[in-house]
């Protein structure tokens, strides 16, 4: 039975298996298309919605001020150890799956699951808080236009309670609007307006689940039409950028950068714990690697690019925001837009606007492309139930996984909470990238004549760092995020034990 649990699948055969041809997915990807691949999951909803709160503190954490410059650079510095390992990995086992077909090949089937279950965390529910930031964005963009989309229908049942709660705190609704802002009144409006049955309001984030649904039957149609889509949006959100720095810089005041750290380190981590959702992607491209053409030399090189030019990206935008206006001004939901309302430039504001529509797109074309391709894996080792193998005869695509995915993300992200789903998704992440890292260290030791195309310099110590500085990032999360993720692994367990430890392939030795 102990064995059992760690029995591992040799990267000999996960390679074989990758080039069956009932299986195959369309080997279609170059370097230019998965380091967009890359930033198309980064850059979205951390750096132009998540920023405001770190900077400006949240319900959970103080904000870091200014200082949120020092905490994007500290993560950049604990992520590229785990890009590193990520790496060494990506060129070794260019086969789907991503950390959960690594973990199988060297920590064993037990650790596997739990990775596999784990990037569900990252994946499905990021991509929940991503379709959350877009809807809010969408809709600031209708209200802009001048048209009103019925307040009920564009957020979730706590939220709106919460603000309903607050709103009803102050006896002068003037004073609530100019202490509360205009997004807590539209939430509470959201709850006395919403329709009731048998007394319970009906309040449901219907643009959430409608561009999920519509990137979700993108998806289904082909992998070779997505990363064109992507690319496309990839560019335009980097011009969105562009712009924003560029005009910002002429709006500087150096005085909003003092004093530079209000909350000390306590800020700095704290804030980098939630804008660690911003670097959040980089591995996502490595859930592609049984459809690049190069893989060997392809996925290091565009796992490292990405991350260094988000970095980039990260550290120009948070200088011109905390500089464009006061650090605790910033807590809204679309922070990049109101740093250019503040000085009346709706016009400035609404084309950062567009663009946040366009980047947190991309970033959920991006992950509900990598969330099916685990499954995907899973189901192929017979974890999960083999239907969900299929691969559409047409279009070439892992269809089943990718519709579920789609169903899950959906049917969540109309009824969550953005800053909780947040929480969890960094904390399943940083997870699983201290699995990577540890997986780096025993495949060193367990298999080290295997080939690496890409070697992860000065092991252990790169994998160690990686483990310390996620770990400490995990620790700065609250506490109620420990629950939810330890009440998520314990699911996972039992699906574990019940049926995938006796269906595995593996052990059937099939
Ligand atoms: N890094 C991705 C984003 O910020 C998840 O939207």
């Amino acid at each position: 039975m102990w064995r059992e649990l760690f029995r591992t699948k040799p990267l000999e055969r996960l390679k074989a298996e990758a080039e069956a041809p009932a299986g195959r997915l369309r080997r279609a990807l170059g370097p230019v298309q998965l380091t967009s691949l890359g930033i198309g999951a980064m850059v979205g909803a951390g750096i132009f919605a998540t920023v405001g709160t770190a900077a400006a503190g949240g319900a959970h954490h103080i904000g870091a001020g200014p200082a949120i410059v020092i905490s994007f650079i500290l993560v950049a510095i604990a992520c590229s150890f785990a890009a590193l390992c990520y790496a060494e990995f990506a060129s070794m086992a260019p086969v789907s799956g991503s950390a959960y077909t690594y973990a199988y090949a060297t920590l064993g089937e037990l650790v596997a699951w739990i990775i596999g279950w784990d990037l569900i965390l990252e994946y499905a529910v990021g991509n929940v808080a991503v379709a959350i930031s877009w809807s809010d964005y969408f809709q600031e963009l209708l209200r802009g236009v001048g048209l009103s989309f019925p307040s009920w229908l564009g957020t979730d049942l706590r939220t709106a309670k919460q603000a309903a709660e607050l709103v009803a705190g102050f006896a002068d609704p003037s004073l609530a609007l100019a202490e509360l802002g205009a997004a807590a009144m539209r939430h509470a409006e959201a709850f006395a307006q919403a329709p009731r049955i048998l007394g319970a309001p009906l309040i449901f984030n219907v643009p959430a689940v409608a561009i999920v649904a519509l990137v979700t039957w993108i998806l289904v149609i082909g992998i070779r039409e997505s990363a064109r889509f992507n690319t496309t949006m990839v560019a335009i959100k980097l011009a969105t950028i562009l712009f924003f720095v560029g005009l910002g810089f002429f709006y500087v005041k150096p005085e909003n950068w003092k004093p530079f750290a209000p909350n000390g380190l306590a800020g700095i981590t704290g804030a980098a714990a939630i804008i660690f959702f911003a670097y959040i992607g980089f591995d996502a491209l490595s859930t592609a690697a049984e459809e690049a053409r190069r893989p060997q030399r392809d996925m290091p090189l565009s796992i490292l690019a990405s991350l260094i030019i988000c970095t980039v990206i990260y550290i120009l935008v948070s200088l011109i925001l905390t500089g464009m206006s006061r650090w605790d001004t910033l807590g809204t939901a679309e922070p990049l837009a109101t740093a250019f309302t503040n000085r009346g430039m709706h016009w400035a504001a609404g084309i950062v606007s567009v663009g946040a529509l366009v980047a947190t797109t991309s970033v959920l074309v991006a992950f509900q492309l990598g969330q099916p391709r685990i499954f995907f894996a899973m189901a192929r080792d017979g974890l999960l139930p083999q239907w969900a193998a299929a691969v559409h005869p047409r279009y070439r695509t892992p269809h089943v996984t990718t519709i579920l995915t789609g169903v899950f993300v959906g049917f969540f992200s109309g009824i969550t909470n953005i800053n909780e789903m947040v929480e969890l998704t960094n904390i399943g992440t940083l997870f699983a990238f201290v699995l990577v890292a540890a997986g780096i260290i025993v495949l060193r030791r367990a298999r080290p004549d295997l080939p690496r195309p890409f070697r992860t310099p000065l092991v252990p110590w790169v994998p160690l760092a990686a483990i310390l500085c996620c770990g400490y990032l995990m620790f700065q999360l609250p506490r109620v995020t420990w629950i939810r993720f330890f009440l998520w692994l314990a699911a996972g367990l039992a699906i574990y034990f019940l049926y995938s430890q006796r269906r595995s392939r593996l052990k059937q030795n099939l």
